[in-house]
C-alpha cells in the first residue's frame, strides 16, 4: 500500500501493521512522504485514535529512527525520570542528585519549556558556566564516574519525534493521548535507561487538565515502557498549582538548592522523596519501601545530596560554588511585591496563567527557540488552602522591564481565585501506576 491508502485505511477507522507504520515513519523522516500527507494521517489518528499495538509500533519504530543510546558502559542500574511538563517543577534538580547520592545512576536527556511549561535545560542554564550539551562520550563518561549526567537532546535522538512534533504543532493534533505517550516514550526508550519514573501532570497547569486523561495517559505509556523491557512506572500528580514557590529559570533553581539544603518546600520535598523511593525500589537496589524512604530523607540531612549537586555542576563546566551561593545565579533588576486588596482562602490558582505571567516577563520559550531571560519570573508566598489578608503580599514579581511587570501583574491577580470559606487543597500524588495495575496512592 502507498501513503495515499495508508490514510484512507486509518480514515476509515481500520488497524495499521507494524509494517505500515514503519513505511510511514521511514518514508517522513526519510523526505519521501510530504508534510500535506503526513498531516492527513495525523488528523485521521487524531479522530480514530489508535489501538495498543499500533500505538506501541509507533513507539519503537520512532524510538529506532535514529540513534539509540548504549549506556551499558555505565556499570549498574541506570534511572530516567521523565515529567509531562508543569509550572515551577524543578523536581529533577532536586531529586537527580539526591538518587545519585542513593547510588543509583541518573543518566538523563531533559528538554527545553514547552508553552506555559518550563524546561530544566532551561533551568540548568542559568547556572554560570554550566553546559547542556554533552557529547554522548562526555554524558556516558561523567555517568559512570559521578552517577549523574544531565544533557539536551541530541540531534540524532529520535528525528521522528522532533518532525513529526512539530508538525503536530501546527495542524491541531498534539491533544492526542496514543501520540503523546508514543512521542514521550520513544524518546525515554532511545535514551537508554533502565529504569523509567514519569511523572504525569493533572490540573490547570498540565497538558491532561482532567485526572481520568492523566490516569489513561500514564497506563499507556507504563505499559509501552513495560513492553519494551523497561521497569516503569508513572504517577499522577496534581499540577492545579505551581509546584513550590518559585516560577521562572534562575528563581526555580535557587528553590531547588534551598531544597538540597534542608529548606525545600512541603510539596517539592514529597515529591522527590515520593520518586526516589518508588526508583529506589524498582531498580532493585533496594525492596524495602520504609528503607528507600529513609536514604532519600538522608540524602538530604547528611547533605550528601547537596554535596553530589555541587560535583555534578563541576563537572559540566558549571561554578560548584553555587551550591553554597545563589547570588551566583542571574538576578532581576527590578523586584515588585503583588499586595493583595482583598481578603479570603485561595481556592484556586490557575497555573497555566502563572506560566503565561512568567513569559510575558521574558522567561519563557516558545518552541521556536527564542531567546529567554533566566533572571525573571515569580515567587508566589501563598498556596491553595492559605489564608489571604487584605496587605499581604501574594507573590514577588522579578522583571527587567517595567512594562512587561505591569502586564504580568494584571494576569497574576487573575490567576488566584479566593474563597470566603476555608479550602482544602487537592491531594498532591493521586495514583500510582505499575506492572501491579493502577493504584490509589
Ligand atoms: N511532550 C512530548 O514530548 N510529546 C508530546 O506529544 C507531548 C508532550
Amino acid at each position: 500500500m502507498g501513503i495515499r491508502e495508508l490514510i484512507e485505511k486509518k480514515r476509515d477507522g481500520r488497524e495499521l501493521s507494524g509494517d505500515e507504520i514503519d513505511y510511514i515513519i521511514q518514508g517522513y523522516v526519510g523526505g519521501q512522504i510530504p508534510d500535506y500527507q503526513m498531516s492527513a494521517l495525523l488528523m485521521a489518528i487524531f479522530f480514530r485514535g489508535m489501538s495498543e499495538k499500533e500505538t506501541e509500533e509507533m513507539t519503537l519504530s520512532m524510538a529506532h529512527s535514529g540513534e539509540m543510546l548504549d549506556l551499558s558502559a555505565v556499570k549498574g542500574c541506570k534511572a530516567d525520570k521523565h515529567s509531562t511538563g508543569g509550572v515551577g517543577d524543578k523536581t529533577t534538580l532536586v531529586l537527580a542528585p539526591m538518587l545519585a547520592a542513593c547510588g543509583l545512576t541518573v543518566a538523563k536527556m531533559s528538554g527545553r519549556g514547552l508553552g506555559h511549561t518550563g524546561g530544566t535545560i532551561d533551568k540548568l542554564e542559568s547556572i554560570p558556566g554550566f553546559s547542556t550539551r554533552l557529547s554522548m562520550e562526555q554524558f556516558t563518561r561523567q555517568a559512570g564516574e559521578i552517577g549523574l549526567a544531565l544533557t539536551g537532546q541530541t540531534e540524532n535522538l529520535v528525528p521522528a519525534d522532533k518532525k513529526i512534533y512539530n508538525l503536530r504543532d501546527v495542524t491541531g493534533t498534539v491533544e492526542q493521548m496514543s501520540l503523546i505517550a508514543s512521542s514521550i516514550m520513544s524518546k525515554k526508550l532511545a535514551s537508554g535507561a533502565d529504569v523509567i519514573l514519569l511523572d504525569v501532570k493533572t490540573g490547570s497547569g498540565a497538558f491532561m487538565k482532567e485526572e481520568s486523561e492523566a490516569i489513561e495517559l500514564a497506563r499507556q505509556m507504563t505499559a509501552l515502557g513495560l513492553a519494551a523491557g523497561k521497569e516503569t512506572v508513572a504517577i499522577v500528580t496534581d499540577m492545579d498549582q505551581p509546584l513550590g514557590h518559585a516560577v521562572g529559570n534562575a528563581l526555580e533553581v535557587r528553590e531547588a538548592i534551598a531544597a538540597l539544603h534542608g529548606e525545600g518546600p512541603k510539596d517539592l520535598m514529597e515529591l522527590c522523596y515520593v520518586f526516589g523511593t518508588y526508583l529506589l525500589e524498582v531498580s532493585g537496589r533496594v525492596t524495602d519501601h520504609e528503607e528507600a524512604r529513609g536514604m532519600m530523607e538522608n540524602s538530604i540531612k547528611s547533605g550528601a545530596a547537596l554535596q553530589k549537586f555541587a560535583q555534578w555542576v563541576e563537572a559540566q563546566g558549571g561554578d560548584p560554588a553555587v551550591a553554597e551561593n545563589t547570588d551566583l545565579l542571574p538576578r532581576a533588576s527590578i523586584v515588585m511585591d503583588l499586595i493583595t486588596e482583598s481578603s479570603g482562602f485561595i481556592e484556586h490558582i490557575d497555573c497555566e496563567s502563572i506560566g503565561r505571567a512568567c513569559e510575558r516577563l521574558g522567561g519563557g520559550r516558545s518552541r521556536k527557540e527564542d531567546a529567554i531571560d533566566l533572571s525573571v519570573g515569580v515567587v508566589l508566598h501563598k498556596k491553595v488552602g492559605d489564608r489571604l489578608e487584605n496587605g499581604d503580599v501574594l507573590a514577588t514579581m522579578h522583571g527587567n522591564d517595567l512594562d512587561s511587570m505591569k502586564e504580568a501583574k494584571d494576569i497574576l491577580f487573575g490567576a488566584c481565585h479566593l474563597s470566603r470559606t476555608p479550602v482544602e487543597p487537592g491531594k498532591l500524588i493521586r495514583w500510582v501506576v505499575s506492572k501491579n495495575g493502577i493504584e490509589k496512592y
